[in-house]
């Protein structure tokens, strides 16, 4: 799907569904954080007003989401709780570090897409969320608004890798080459999570 160069993995979608006080908490602190990167992005940014603009209209999106996802939350009577660990994140983050130095890609390309692979697996487990509620033939509502989100986060993606083609100065070509490398270091991480998950039940959006 995507960029993504392995698929997660048959699991997760119903092990994330045993608990879904658990995952809506991950959820929501998931589209808080894509919104605070989002405008921290911008404000990086502060010479390319189109980029800001991209970002500005991004930033609502996810805002909306995390307030849906709240509503949600409070519906259940569920607090919203502190963010659980996002190792996922936190490793792909570094993931450029390890990657060798190209003159043409420079830290703001690595962060867009960076954020261009979070949104992309996102967008991956949402659709299995909404495919394993249609299949179970619970949680109608929610399958019905993860399937919803899959669209929104597929957007951030492609808006993400357009912004990054932006930062490189429209070398697309390097830009598809970074994007493929930094693929690279995603599938090694998520199938280190699975890996690492043995036996254990993966309750977050990125487990
Ligand atoms: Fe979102
Ligand atoms: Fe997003």
């Amino acid at each position: 799907m995507l960029c993504l160069k392995v698929p997660t993995d048959a699991a997760w979608a119903d092990e994330a569904l045993t608990n879904v006080d658990a995952l809506l908490v991950d959820h929501a602190h998931c589209e808080m954080k894509a919104a605070a990167n989002a405008l921290s992005l911008a404000a990086r940014d502060q010479g390319d007003i189109e980029t800001a603009v991209v970002l500005a209209d991004l930033a609502r999106e996810e805002i909306d989401h995390f307030q849906r996802v709240l509503a949600e939350l409070s519906a259940r009577a569920a607090a919203l709780g502190p963010p659980p660990v996002d190792a996922y994140a936190a490793d792909l983050r570094r993931a450029p570090h390890d990657l060798p130095h190209d003159p043409k890609i420079g830290p703001k390309v690595d962060r867009f897409l960076v954020a261009a692979l979070i949104e992309a697996r996102s967008c991956e487990r949402f659709k299995l969320l909404a495919r394993a509620c249609a299949a179970r033939d619970v949680y109608a509502a929610l399958g019905s608004f993860w399937e919803e989100l899959f669209a929104a986060e597929a957007g951030h993606y492609r808006s993400f890798v357009e912004l990054a083609v932006r930062a490189a100065g429209g070398d697309r070509e390097a830009v598809a080459a970074r994007l493929d490398r930094l693929a690279d270091r995603e599938a090694a991480i998520v199938e280190g999570l699975g890996r690492r998950a043995h036996g254990r039940r993966r309750t977050t959006i990125h487990g």
